[in-house]
């Protein structure tokens, strides 16, 4: 079995090794930029680990998985336009090193470069693998497309914002997990297990994500913090106050998700006050944590020998902060 280290470092290692057309170069930079400036290669260890909770040999997964990974840097390169975003990994974002053209572009080639990866599959996995693959890829669209959508809604509800946050984020972190499983040799039904083991996961990230937004510390979240409130975005922190808030609350939380902000610290620390008063963080928290908890209900009822699932156990505890 592989530990979590060791199957970064083989991601690491195979992203690196990513050939190019370098006729382009201009066209690449940002893609190795992108994909050299750390990460903490969630989606492709999750891949590595599936596979290796059926198989002991996990060659077949690995260019496959480092596909997923530079999909997700490509979702990201275009998520920072769309966010308005500048720093990601505490370095500059892409758009903003370079400019929105290149980023559109630079962040294109890299949905047909990890395309090329998934192509390395063995023949037997191909079809079943890229099925999974596409599907979640077009999700992931559609709940940009939510996002977006979301900004100029004055309320959103739970059952919305989960839908969101499923296609956005939750599906491509099961469909790593299921792909691994399914290159790993599992039947249908663990692979099916090891998507609803992802798509929780996801869940609790995404919560989690939107917690730190507020609650974390810039550094060690690599980007700015606050935005997005600055960007009016509709994260589970919103949407629990919204429905806690009493009548007047709710109508400075909603003017404040209104207005262009000229004073972006100013309407942070706003609705920073609002969430405190409403207890919202321990709510965050405990949700995530819920999530956790059903991705190992999902993991307990695979039938391979439970010392063999530790790492996926470990990976789950370590997003939410549960294993410092
Ligand atoms: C960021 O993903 C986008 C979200 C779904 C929250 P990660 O937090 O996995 O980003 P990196 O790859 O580790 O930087
Ligand atoms: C990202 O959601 C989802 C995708 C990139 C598809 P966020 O917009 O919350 O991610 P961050 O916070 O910018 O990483
Ligand atoms: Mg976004
Ligand atoms: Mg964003
Ligand atoms: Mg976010």
């Amino acid at each position: 079995m592989y530990n979590h280290s060791e199957l970064k470092e083989v991601i690491d290692r195979a992203l690196i090794n990513l050939s190019y057309n370098t006729e382009a170069s201009r066209l690449i930079d940002p893609v190795k930029y992108i994909l050299s400036m750390g990460g903490k290669r969630l989606r492709p260890v999750l891949a590595l680990m599936a596979c290796n909770l059926f198989s002991d040999k996990i060659d077949n997964a690995i260019l496959p998985a480092a596909g997923i990974e530079v999909f997700h840097n490509f979702t990201l390169v275009h998520d920072d336009i769309m966010d308005q975003a500048t720093v990601r990994r505490n370095s500059p974002t892409v758009h903003c090193k370079w400019n929105v053209n290149q980023a559109i572009l630079s962040g294109d080639v890299m949905a047909f470069i990890s395309n090329d990866c998934f192509l390395q599959a063995a023949a037997n996995d191909l079809a079943k693998v890229l099925r999974v693959f596409n599907k979640a890829a077009i999700e992931v669209c559609v709940g940009q497309q939510l996002d977006m959508d979301f900004e100029k809604a004055p309320v959103v509800t739970q059952s919305e914002y989960f839908r969101m946050i499923e296609m956005k984020t939750a599906v491509l972190i099961a469909a790593s997990a299921k792909i691994g499983a399914i290159i790993g040799g599992a039947d249908e039904k663990d692979t099916d297990l090891l998507y609803e083991y992802g798509k929780n996961l996801g869940f609790a990230f995404q919560i989690q994500d939107d917690l730190l937004d507020i609650y974390g510390d810039a550094k060690t979240f690599g980007k700015t913090t606050g935005g997005d409130i600055v960007a009016n975005k509709k994260t589970f922190l919103f949407v629990k106050a919204s429905e806690l808030a009493k009548e007047k609350q709710l109508k400075q939380l909603q003017n404040l998700f209104s207005i262009q902000e000229t004073d972006p610290g100013a309407k942070i620390n706003a609705v920073r006050d609002i969430y405190d008063q409403l207890s919202i963080r321990a709510i965050t928290e405990t949700l995530a944590n819920d999530y956790i908890s059903r991705a190992f209900s999902m993991l307990d009822k695979v039938g391979t020998d439970p010392k063999r699932k530790t790492e996926l156990v470990n990976i789950a505890n370590s997003l939410i902060g549960r294993d410092q």
